[in-house]
């Protein structure tokens, strides 16, 4: 876009480390947090919510972690309308380059209810909590959680006392996903025009997509005065998600003509952190899903095929180049080298270290040998199953699984657990689920299964498959994935890669001192 100021440039701040991560079973670990964060602020994302500092000693070491780390975001931290609350935020982010301290307090009539204040009692906590965040930072935002079904007279009463107490952004939150996109856009348009001192802050959006209105209503909130979007990678978000960040980015970036503002993102580093984010979360993305799904730039149906041989334009608003797509390359072979394959994982945004290169390497040729071309999303798939790294305290030796019309499926499982060799032979269900029952039987654990899930990677009948597995034992979640052309193999090493993360979590974790026990919820 030409001619563009300022006042057209519109901030990203993402939350996929706070709202999105605190989606249940979304848990990252620790350097997980770190590498998201390193991407986020790669790409171009001006403010990250790394946290919620108080929530346990988990949030609070990712939060000063990647404070610490940070280059050119802002890093922030999210805060109840509480002075604990607000000193630990601070004393996470204070080592940012640029720290942010977000306080927020439920502003609707339902939740008034919860810390059962009068709209005098809190509007006075709303006072002193800014303030207080103001005597210890200088930039700090403030969010009425439930801003869409507030009483508009209280919302522009709160909003005006938050500028007043030096808030310099005020976010606008739809925090059940109620709004819709005329009301988003005038909400925000009176709240500048009505709110004295409106004109000296930044107004910010934030939407959850309960009624798939999150993109449409963010994008309105930006025709009303908005110019924070608040958002995640991939949607990820408690129910139905977050905006997802990809979009508003790709739809201001698309549709510049009609909507003249632009974002600081590199845009093509949008699929790799999607990939890592839903690796990472365990939370696969749909196939369908704008801009990042699987099918999002294919063209299967023969019209278009040849429309798109013709002239792409036909049926393509954007290039996959764009959001970080590579361009039909040549695929890998059983002769390909190591530097072929470090070349490729560098095209592909991985940057690994020479003990993963080994790794996938190895994974590499085996799979080389089963299937003749190995393609992109063949090597994504290995390298995101590979990157734990660390000593696995459980290790898959050999399975050996008979199944067919006859009768049940049994799995004769080799195992080193700790050290140590061992060996059983379960039936069950099915190949997966006498695999799953030998799992247990040489590392009993009451793991439950909340997700299983297999995805070919690519097209034929020798494509690997994709294996995630998430269990909760005890309120602690871990998710694993796996990627074989033996889908029962792929299950086995999900399932085990699941049981090694659980116990990683549960070491740290001890008995539960430090589970997450503070919801942003609970406004006590
Ligand atoms: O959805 C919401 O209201 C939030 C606030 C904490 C900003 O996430
Ligand atoms: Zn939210």
């Amino acid at each position: 876009m030409t001619n563009q100021t300022d006042k057209d440039r519109v901030l990203i701040f993402d939350t996929t480390l706070r709202d999105g991560e605190q989606s249940p079973g979304a848990t990252m670990t620790h350097s997980e947090k770190l590498e998201i964060a390193e991407l986020l602020d790669e790409m171009g994302v001006d403010i990250i919510e790394a946290g919620f500092p108080i929530a346990s000693e988990g949030d609070f070491a990712a939060v000063s972690e990647i404070a610490e780390r940070s280059k050119n975001a802002v890093i922030c931290g999210l805060a109840r309308a509480q002075f604990g609350d607000i000193d630990r935020c601070w004393e996470a982010v204070k080592h940012a380059k640029q720290p942010r301290i977000h306080t927020f307090i439920g502003t609707s009539p339902l939740h008034r209810a919860i810390p059962n204040l009068t709209k005098d009692e809190m509007a006075e906590r709303i006072h002193e909590t800014v303030s207080h965040a103001r005597n210890l930072c200088d930039n700090v935002q403030w969010s009425p959680m439930d801003a869409t079904r507030t009483e508009w007279d209280y919302l522009a009463r709160v909003v005006e006392i938050a500028i007043k107490a030096g808030a310099s952004t005020i976010n606008i939150p739809d925090t059940v996903g109620y709004t819709a996109p005329n009301e988003s856009a005038d909400l925000i348009r009176r709240l500048i025009a009505e709110v004295p001192g409106a004109d000296e802050v930044i107004f910010a959006t934030h939407c959850h997509n309960d009624l798939g209105m999150a993109t449409a209503n963010s994008l309105a909130a930006v025709e009303g005065g908005a110019r924070q979007i608040e958002c995640t990678i991939n949607g990820l978000g408690e129910r139905a998600g977050n905006t997802a960040l990809e979009e508003v980015v790709m739809a201001l970036k698309v549709r510049g003509d009609i909507m003249p503002f632009y974002t600081n993102i590199d845009t093509k580093k949008i699929m790799h952190i999607s990939r890592r984010v839903s690796t990472v979360s365990g939370f696969p993305v749909q196939f369908n899903k704008a801009i990042v799904g699987k099918n999002a730039f294919a063209h299967e149906s023969g019209i278009h095929q040849d429309g798109m041989l013709k002239n792409a334009e036909t049926f393509e608003i954007m290039r996959p180049e764009d959001v970080g797509i590579a361009g039909t390359s040549l695929p890998l072979g059983k002769h390909s080298g190591r530097a072929a394959l470090r070349a490729k994982l560098a095209d592909l945004g991985y940057e690994v270290g020479d003990n993963q290169l080994k790794d996938v390497f190895v994974r590499f040729k085996e799979l080389a040998d089963r299937k003749k071309e190995v393609y992109d999303d063949d090597i994504i798939a290995l390298v995101s199953a590979t990157a734990d790294g660390g000593t696995d305290r459980l290790q898959i030796v050999s399975l050996k699984v008979v199944c067919g019309t006859g009768g049940p499926a049994e799995a004769t499982l080799e195992m080193e657990i700790d050290g140590k060799d061992v060996m059983a032979t379960e039936s069950g269900d099915g190949p997966v689920d006498a695999t799953f029952k030998a799992v247990r039987a040489l590392h009993p654990n009451q793991a439950r299964l909340q997700l299983y899930q297999v995805n070919a990677v690519t097209e034929g009948t020798d494509a690997q498959a994709t294996v995630s597995v998430r269990l909760e034992e005890d309120g602690v979640i871990a998710t694993g994935q796996s990627a074989n052309t033996d889908t029962v193999v792929a299950s086995a090493q999900a399932y085990v890669s699941a049981l090694n993360r659980l116990l990683v979590r549960r070491d740290k974790m001890g008995s539960g001192a430090d589970r997450r026990e503070i919801s942003y919820k609970e406004l006590n």
